[in-house]
């Protein structure tokens, strides 16, 4: 998979892809991650890229031309599966988009900023809209590290089986289960019992009880009710 990143402020998401499990991907040349400034396509001395918007409504919006500059150049490169902006009006992200995103090969992420990009930009390119929840970022890159990262984690060769998504909250519409490592005792606070038997079967039994509790209790709407 190879994601297309365009942005005003490169250097908020570069770090995500510098370390751990999405630098190991693209070492491994599972995953590519490429960012794009948008200012190099800004207009004029100053490198334009935003201006106020019509009808008076406060705050900067994203101009076409660089947008449009932008995609078009990368276009000619390559075509895209997907072309998603990240916004708070979007759909709001979840483990299925995941899930469907994570097997495409060409992916565009555009962030906005400020008050958004030109509507004419989404009309055009703009493929899927997402936001990553109900709350609004000053800007959509950190959202775009989201859905990155949640892709990337997905793609066949990147987690191994101690890290595997399969397991995962939300695969099976169940949060995971609570988790223990050693020590079986630390501080009078113990593991339970069945956990350190090395009976299989109840712990699996155990685990999907502990998952299905957990979900009744938190999170009631992944069950239907
Ligand atoms: N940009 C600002 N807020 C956002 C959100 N919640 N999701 C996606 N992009 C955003």
């Amino acid at each position: 998979m190879r994601i297309d990143i365009i942005t005003v402020l490169p250097e908020l998401i570069r770090s995500p892809f510098e370390a751990s499990i999405l630098k190991r991907a693209q070492q491994k040349g599972i995953a590519e991650v490429h960012l794009h400034d948008l200012k190099a396509f800004g207009m004029g001395k100053h490198k334009q890229v935003d201006d106020y918007s019509f009808g008076g409504n406060a705050g900067m919006v994203l101009r076409p031309e660089p947008l449009f500059a932008c995609i078009e150049s990368l276009q000619a490169e390559r075509s895209y599966d997907a072309i998603i902006y990240t916004t708070p009006d979007g759909k709001r992200f979840d483990q299925k988009d995941a899930n469907q995103l994570s097997l495409l090969g060409n992916v565009l992420i555009i962030c906005g900023h400020y008050k958004g990009i030109d509507q004419r930009v989404r009309d055009h390119f703009v493929t899927h809209e997402i936001s990553i929840g109900d709350y609004v970022l000053s800007g959509g890159e950190l959202a775009a590290a989201v859905i990155s990262d949640a892709l990337i984690r997905l793609i066949p060769g990147v987690l191994n089986d101690e890290t595997s998504a399969l397991t995962d909250s939300f695969q099976d519409d169940l949060l995971a289960p609570p988790v223990y490592t050693r020590p079986a005792e630390f501080r009078g606070m113990t593991v339970p019992d069945v956990l350190t038997s090395g009976h299989a079967k109840k712990i699996e039994e155990w685990n999907h009880a502990q998952a299905l509790a957990r979900t009744q209790e938190r999170r009631p709407d992944l069950l239907g009710e």
